[in-house]
């Protein structure tokens, strides 16, 4: 990943953090964004903080227009933000947690979309990688917001993907289960983590989908199973 400049969204999260280190450990120059992620959150030359918000258009044009002004070009965008509500029926979602999950798991993929497909597309090579979950495509009782808000957020990379292969683009989403992060281990302090996806197993799938090997891979939803 010498040489690329790769955007991950969400890099401060559970997830975000491995994605992150695991591109700079692949040499890449990595602008981590999220609300209040700082400088110091990851050591190395290759990474540059860029706080923002992306869940308005006009929040997410400005992060890609300083990784723009700043280092030319964008190759990769890796899109980690998203989160999770459940234990309500459909019947019983009240109207605020079924907007926060569209505006956190699809509008925010939209807005991000847009903002950097322009220039994902001059680099020849550009890569997204989404982050959705294995319940987009499994749904299960009680998280009819979230699966629903991930469901189109597949559908909507799975129209990037077809939209910009002419330019080299290539779009993918990952749809990984219930992931061994911090959150969910306090969240769920009787679970057995020994079955939940890894982290760092998610975040090798990301680079490997943005390294050269990856390249005539596209429009792939890929579920990641814990150890099940
Ligand atoms: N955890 C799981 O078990 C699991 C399972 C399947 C799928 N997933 C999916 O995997 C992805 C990562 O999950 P995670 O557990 O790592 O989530 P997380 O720990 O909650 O991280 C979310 C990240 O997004 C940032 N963020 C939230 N709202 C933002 C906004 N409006 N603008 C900019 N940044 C924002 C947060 O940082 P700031 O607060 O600093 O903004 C944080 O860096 C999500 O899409 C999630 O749905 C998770």
């Amino acid at each position: 990943m010498k040489g690329k400049i790769v955007l991950v969204t969400g890099a401060s999260g559970g997830l975000g953090t491995y994605v992150t280190r695991a591109f700079l450990d692949a040499g890449a120059t990595v602008i981590g964004t999220s609300r209040k992620i700082q400088q110091s959150d990851f050591t190395g030359a290759g990474f540059n903080a860029n706080p923002g918000e992306i869940s308005s258009r006009a929040g997410a044009q400005t992060i890609v227009d300083s990784v723009v002004s700043r280092f030319g070009r964008l190759d990769v965008l890796a899109h980690t933000v998203g989160g999770f509500a459940g234990g309500q029926s459909v019947t019983d979602i009240d109207d605020a947690t079924f907007q926060r999950m569209l505006d956190l798991n699809l509008n925010s993929v939209f807005h991000i979309l847009r903002a950097t497909i322009p220039t994902l597309r001059k680099s020849g090579n550009g890569r997204i990688i989404a982050i959705g979950s294995r319940a987009a495509v499994e749904p299960g009782p009680g998280v009819g917001a979230y699966s629903a808000s991930k469901a189109a957020m597949v559908s909507l990379i799975k129209t990037v993907a077809a939209e910009n292969r002419d330019a080299g683009v290539t779009a993918n989403v990952i749809l990984p289960g219930t992931m061994d992060t911090p959150a969910n281990r306090m969240a769920m302090p009787g679970a057995d983590f020994a079955g939940w996806v890894q982290p760092a197993h998610v975040a090798r799938l990301v680079v490997w989908l943005a390294s050269d090997a990856g390249k005539e891979i596209s429009v792939a939803a890929i579920p990641v199973f814990g150890d099940v």
